[in-house]
């Protein structure tokens, strides 16, 4: 017989039965809004379930960190927090959220390069040769010639130019992520690309960009006023990697809160490589990285006996539409079947943790990955299965991607909501 510790199943039920939306509620800690992030959830999610389930000290883990919100509101609560992913902008958006920086320090580093870069504008030759030498490989040339004017390509490399010289590391980062805030935004910021925190990038051959110099300056004000101390006795561990080799010591997380990608919904490389490329991150490795984040389009598996009945009779319909597809859907089960042992092992017994996803619809089928991903939870892994609850999305906050195309995607067509499953590893098996 499975048991569990009745008091954080109690618990965890009485959370549930709250209205997960969080649409009104402002709240979380300023830094969340630092930068971009598709698929963001709100801070008000993490928060309910740390500070209903977890005491000041107890171990917080996202294994899909994203820009940090979990992490972030772990820290401001003062648990220790932990987060990983795979992507390099993600990790570095989350660390610099948690570093004490002081609002005073940013303003006067902001300004000399500000100066600096100005000045340097005055000599485009020498500003050309610097980008000849940032770029070097070809691909990555072609890239960053495409999709920004030359002038901007000049105002961008002026103010790497400055961040780079900045010799406090944890300054320098979150100088870095402000860099990247003026490109990867919902309107493409200083590139010439249409949308790019959403989908999939237009190049609007009309679209006049901003100023780089003058976003990067807003920019420096508006978030200098976001750095008011976190104020946590724990330093975060924020950690790039890919969850399905997750290397936490077992059972030792208190509560997992985390949200996957959805299957086959959101390429975070292409529209985070549009600043990554600027801080050394070639294109070529890239393409390398994207291969590894779970929903991408690049592996298929054809073989899913080892699947529940339910997840094998999706595939199935799926299989007989589309055959490509189901490959496609198929890897995404087994990669997040991978993700949610090693969330397992990580767990202690009688701990709790809740995956925030979507489903997906493919070639007109809805592929219910929440009611799948949470019967691979429980028939395949051993967790118990505490519920899966709706709840509404607020589509501007919580950012999905805009149309593809002319046709609406599987992803748009279901949006308005997603789900919470909640799981807990049980506290002992009584024989
Ligand atoms: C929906 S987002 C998480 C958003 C986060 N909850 C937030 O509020 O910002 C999913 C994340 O999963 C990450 N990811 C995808 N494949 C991964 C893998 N194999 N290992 C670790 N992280 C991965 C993506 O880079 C992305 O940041």
């Amino acid at each position: 017989m499975i048991r569990m510790t009745l008091d954080e199943g109690d618990r965890v039920d009485r959370l549930l039965q709250a209205d997960l939306g969080f649409h009104d509620a402002n709240g979380g800690h300023m830094r969340h809004g630092l930068h971009a992030f598709a698929a963001k959830f709100p801070p008000q999610l993490p928060a309910w379930f740390i500070e209903g389930l977890t005491e000041s000290g107890d171990v917080v883990l996202d294994p899909f960190l994203g820009s940090g919100t979990t992490v972030v509101e772990a820290i401001r609560l003062h648990r220790r927090a932990m987060g990983i992913d795979i992507d390099p902008l993600a990790v570095l958006m989350s660390r610099v959220k948690t570093f004490p920086l002081d609002s005073n320090r940013v303003l006067d580093y902001g300004t000399a390069i500000l100066d600096h870069a100005r000045s340097n504008l005055c000599h485009p030759e020498r500003l050309l040769q610097r980008v000849a030498m940032r770029f070097v490989e070809e691909k990555d040339r072609q890239f960053v010639d495409y999709w920004f004017l030359p002038s901007t390509v000049l105002e961008l490399e002026a103010l790497m130019e400055g961040i780079e010289a900045v010799d406090e590391p944890d300054y320098r980062q979150f100088l870095l992520v402000v860099f990247s805030s003026i490109i990867v935004t919902k309107s493409g910021g200083v590139s010439m690309a249409r949308d790019l925190a959403h989908s999939r990038p237009h190049k609007v051959a009309t679209k006049v960009p901003k100023s780089a110099i003058d976003s990067f300056h807003k920019r420096i004000l508006k978030l200098a006023s976001t750095l008011t101390a976190l104020d946590s006795p724990y330093e975060p561990v924020i950690q790039q990697g890919d969850i399905r080799q997750l290397d936490v010591v077992e059972n030792s997380v208190d509560l997992i809160v985390t949200s996957p990608p959805y299957a086959n919904a959101i390429d975070y490389v292409r529209a985070n490589k549009f600043s990554l490329v600027w801080m050394g991150r070639p294109l070529r490795e890239l393409a390398v990285l994207r291969s590894n984040y779970i929903g991408s389009e690049s592996d298929k598996l054809f073989e899913w006996n080892m699947f529940p009945d339910r997840v094998r009779s999706i595939l199935s319909a799926l299989d007989v539409k589309d055959h490509h597809k189901a490959g496609l859907l198929a890897r995404y089960f087994a990669d997040m079947r991978q993700a949610m042992k090693g969330m397992y092992r990580a767990l202690k017994p009688g701990k709790s943790a809740f995956i925030v996803v979507g489903t997906s619809t493919m070639r007109g089928l809805d592929v219910e990955t929440p009611q799948s991903l949470a019967s691979i939870a429980q028939d395949d892994i051993g967790y118990r299965l505490q519920g899966v609850v709706e709840r509404s999305l607020d589509r501007d906050r919580r950012m999905m991607p805009a149309r593809w195309g002319n046709r609406l995607t599987g992803i748009e067509q279901r949006m308005h909501t997603e789900h919470v499953i909640a799981l807990a590893k049980p506290q002992e098996v009584e024989r």
